[in-house]
C-alpha cells in the first residue's frame, strides 16, 4: 500500500492526505502539551478517547443542525474529516471564570459570568496565541466583520449544545475552545467548526464535587488524564469498548 502523504503533525494530532479531494485523515496522538508545549507528556490511551469523544460530539451537532468537518470515523485512532481553510483564530467561548481569564480580572475560579462570553486568541504558537479583540481580527482581514457574526453565532450553538449534553450527565462546562475552518461550494464560502471537541479543548467539572474532568489534569498534575478522560466518555455512553453504543455519522450536505 503507497504511504499517506503527511500534510500537517501538530502537537495532538497528525492530518494525513484523505482518500477524496477535500477530505483529510485526522489522526490522534497520545501526546500532551501545556503552557505553549513547555510542559509535555505522553499519555497512553488519550488519543483513542479523545477520537471517539471529538465524533460523539461533531456528530451530536450535525443532529442538530451545526456545521462541522467531521464526516466518520475510520478506527480508534483516525477520523475522515472535511479540509477547510482554518482561521487562524481559538474561539473561546467562557460559561465560569477560569484559566486565564480567572487570572486577568483576578476572579475565583468557577465564579459564573453574567453570560456567555465569547473571545478570539490569533494563533501563533510563537507568540503563545496572545488574546485579540475583533477589531483587530477585522482590521489585520484574517475574518470580515460577517465572518465574526457567524463565529459568534456557531461558538454560541456549540456553547448550548455541549452544556446541555455535558449536564445531563453531571459535569459542568466550564469554557471551551474550538476552531472554525472555511469550505467552498462552488463561490460559496461557508464557516464550518473543524478541528476537536474533546478534554483537551474544554474545561469540564463534576457538578457535585468540582472534580476535574480535562486537561486541566495534566497541567496541574491532579491526578492521571485517562482516568479522567475515560469517566467523562463512560458517563457519555462512548467508551472505546462500548462500539455498538457510538452514534451513526451523519452528514450534512
Ligand atoms: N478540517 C480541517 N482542515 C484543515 N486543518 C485542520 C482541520 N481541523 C483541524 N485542522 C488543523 O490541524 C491541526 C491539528 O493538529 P494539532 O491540534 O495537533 O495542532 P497544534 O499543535 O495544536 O497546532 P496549532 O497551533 O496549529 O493548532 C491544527 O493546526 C488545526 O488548526
Ligand atoms: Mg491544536
Amino acid at each position: 500500500m503507497a504511504r499517506r502523504k503527511k500534510i500537517y503533525e501538530g502537537k495532538a494530532k497528525i492530518l494525513y492526505e484523505g482518500p477524496e479531494p477535500g477530505t483529510l485523515v485526522q489522526y490522534f496522538k497520545d501526546d500532551a502539551t501545556a503552557f505553549n508545549a513547555e510542559k509535555r507528556a505522553t499519555i497512553e490511551g488519550k488519543g483513542v478517547l479523545n477520537n471517539r469523544l471529538s465524533e460523539f460530539f461533531m456528530t451530536g451537532l450535525s443532529n442538530i443542525g451545526v456545521p462541522n468537518h467531521f464526516i466518520k470515523r475510520l478506527n480508534m485512532r483516525e477520523q475522515l474529516i472535511r479540509q477547510v481553510e482554518i482561521i487562524p483564530l481559538e474561539v473561546i467561548v467562557r460559561n465560569f471564570a477560569a484559566g486565564s481569564m480567572a487570572k486577568r480580572l483576578g476572579l475565583e475560579e468557577g465564579t459564573p459570568l453574567p453570560r456567555p462570553i465569547v473571545e478570539f486568541s490569533y494563533k501563533d504558537d510563537a507568540l503563545g496565541d496572545p488574546l485579540v479583540p475583533e477589531e483587530y481580527i477585522i482590521a489585520f482581514g484574517w475574518a470580515s466583520q460577517q465572518d465574526m457574526d457567524d463565529i459568534v453565532a456557531l461558538a454560541l450553538r456549540v456553547n448550548d449544545f455541549l452544556t446541555g449534553v455535558m449536564f445531563g450527565v453531571g459535569i459542568k462546562l466550564v469554557d471551551f475552545k474550538i476552531e472554525i475552518g472555511r469550505i467552498w461550494d462552488n463561490d460559496y464560502m461557508r464557516l464550518i467548526v473543524a478541528d476537536e471537541i474533546s478534554p483537551d479543548s474544554c474545561r469540564l467539572w463534576d457538578i457535585e464535587t468540582g472534580q476535574k474532568l480535562d486537561k486541566d489534569v495534566f497541567r496541574r498534575d491532579l491526578g492521571n488524564l485517562t482516568d479522567a478522560y475515560t469517566e467523562v466518555a463512560r458517563r457519555l455512553g462512548v467508551l472505546p469498548s462500548n462500539v455498538t453504543h457510538a452514534a451513526k455519522p451523519h452528514v450534512i450536505n
